[in-house]
């Protein structure tokens, strides 16, 4: 990223000799909620003078925003931590200084462990806590262990500053928007409820605000993110009770946004209302990622998904009915605690029902203080390895099958990036599969008609529509 002094505030620029401004390294690992939380802490250190910077050793300091929800996550954070502590050390002897933060959710699932872990950090701090950033920051500068994990009264995001439109410009056409955020489901494999908190959701005023200034900085799709994010709700201007299917038909009136996309959603919130938004809003993208997590109804009560595999498929069905067009994504887990055999073989069936465009899968990992870690009949990991490997290899195919059958038709594809070709630009298909397409850097932003030729294992192609 360049430098540029005339984003700085006035005070780092003694003279004419610009101070070199004070840079910042952001690692960001887990869902889309992190990289949405590390963009606004960037942006609220910029206003400390911090600039963003791609190169590890050149950073004053360090960020890892973390992520808990399964064991090898959260390790990599301590692997990581173990390089910049050598990192650290090297430059100390050059006689520059590194500080070394860690926030996310080992962040706040950890707290003061990380520092006895890893005794290089400087600076631990939890999702609800980012707006105290930069100043837990100046005094982990001056030399204090800081650890801000308290759940903060105040709403972090009136003081997160909204994504500016210099550096909106910078991130590109499409962005998150965190709506929602925390989690009362309390399944019982999953350590959300205590990283993230209760669920939380902004008010509509400020979601249309922050969409408005997206929009206004050239972003053409906005995605809306909560860990539970069709759990939304809010007070219209009307003063009536909003869903998220509503707040999709506000942001929909905004001019310039051209496409509308949420995740994650849980099955037991997805109402009328929101269904209703995917039938008639052209904006609202025909895709959904609908996790079940197993197929076996035993497994789903004792993961206290509070829904039957019959129950989701019936309401698969309904959301279709709507958007005959929709495609469906998922996530599951295999071998959580008690899963048998004929369990699995369940979960096989209700994908083989469902016909996914896309999945994600998991072998079980077993999270302290969840109520999953407690249970007997924990599930030897040969055997997890053996049907994770079985049902990828059904996902896979799926997923094959489906890109397969968008070889021919027509479609709109929203621009976003040059591809790997000179010449070349990728762009999403409301499928969100990457489609590459011959056309201008000029063109990114644009939603052209392209007819799709051919299907690649990760991406599609395809020709512009004279
Ligand atoms: N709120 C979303 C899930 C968020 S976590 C929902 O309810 O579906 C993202 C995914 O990680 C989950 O869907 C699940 O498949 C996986 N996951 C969560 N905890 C896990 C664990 N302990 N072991 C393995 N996978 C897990
Ligand atoms: Fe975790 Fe369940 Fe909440 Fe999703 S709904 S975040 S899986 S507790
Ligand atoms: Fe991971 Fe936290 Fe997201 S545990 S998946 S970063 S909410």
């Amino acid at each position: 990223m360049t430098q540029d002094t005339a984003l700085l505030p006035k005070s780092l620029v003694a003279g004419d000799e610009p101070v070199p401004a004070r840079k910042v390294f952001v690692k960001t690992y887990g869902c889309q909620m992190n990289v949405y939380d590390s963009d606004r802490m960037s942006d609220a250190l910029s206003r400390d003078g911090y600039v963003a910077t791609d190169v590890v050793e050149d950073a004053d300091f360090v960020l890892l925003n973390t992520c808990h929800i399964r064991e090898k996550a959260a390790e990599k954070v301590y692997s990581e931590l173990g390089r910049l502590r050598e990192l650290k050390k090297a430059k100390a002897s050059e006689g520059r200084e590194m500080v070394i933060g860690v926030a996310g959710c080992v962040a706040q699932a950890e707290g003061n462990e990380i520092l006895r872990r890893a005794p290089a950090v400087d600076l631990v701090i939890g999702p609800q806590t980012y707006h105290r950033l930069p100043e837990a920051l100046k005094r982990a500068r001056s030399g204090e262990r800081v650890v801000e994990t308290d759940y903060a009264i105040e709403d972090k995001f009136e003081h997160l500053p909204a994504p500016d439109k210099v550096k909106t410009r910078a991130r590109g056409v499409t962005a998150f928007l965190t709506v929602q955020e925390g989690c009362d489901k309390f399944c019982a494999f999953c350590v959300v409820p205590y990283t993230r908190g209760a669920e939380v959701s902004r008010p509509v005023a400020q979601i249309v605000a922050e969409a408005e200034k997206l929009v206004d900085g050239g972003v053409r799709e906005i995605t809306l993110l909560g860990q539970n994010v069709n759990a939304w709700h809010g007070t219209g201007p009307d003063g009536g009770d909003w869903g998220l299917g509503d707040l999709l038909r506000r942001l929909g009136e905004i001019d310039g946004l051209a496409r509308l996309r949420y995740t994650t959603s849980h099955p037991r919130d997805m109402d009328e209302s929101l269904i209703e938004a995917h039938r008639s809003m052209t904006k609202l993208m025909p895709y959904l990622h609908l996790p079940i997590q197993s197929g076996s109804d035993r497994i789903l009560k004792a993961m206290n998904r509070r829904h039957t595999a019959a129950e989701y498929l019936a309401l698969v069905e309904r959301i279709r009915r709507a958007q005959p067009d929709l495609a469906l994504s998922g996530d599951f887990i295999v071998g959580f605690p008690g899963e048998t055999e004929a369990d699995f073989e369940d979960t096989m069936r209700l994908v083989e029902a469902v016909g996914y465009a896309q999945a994600f899968s998991f072998k079980y990992s077993s999270r302290p203080g969840t109520p999953g870690a407690d249970l007997k009949d924990q599930v030897p990991e040969d055997v997890k390895a053996k049907r994770l490997e079985r049902l990828q290899f059904l996902l896979i195919n799926q997923q094959r099958d489906f890109a397969a059958s968008c070889v021919g038709r027509e479609i709109d594809l929203l621009l976003e990036k040059p591809g790997r070709m000179p010449g070349q630009l990728v762009g999403r298909s409301p499928w969100l599969q990457p489609v590459n397409v011959d056309a201008k850097r000029s063109q990114i932003g644009d939603i052209i008609r392209v007819r799709i030729t051919r299907a690649g294992p990760n991406s599609l192609f395809a020709e512009v529509i004279e």
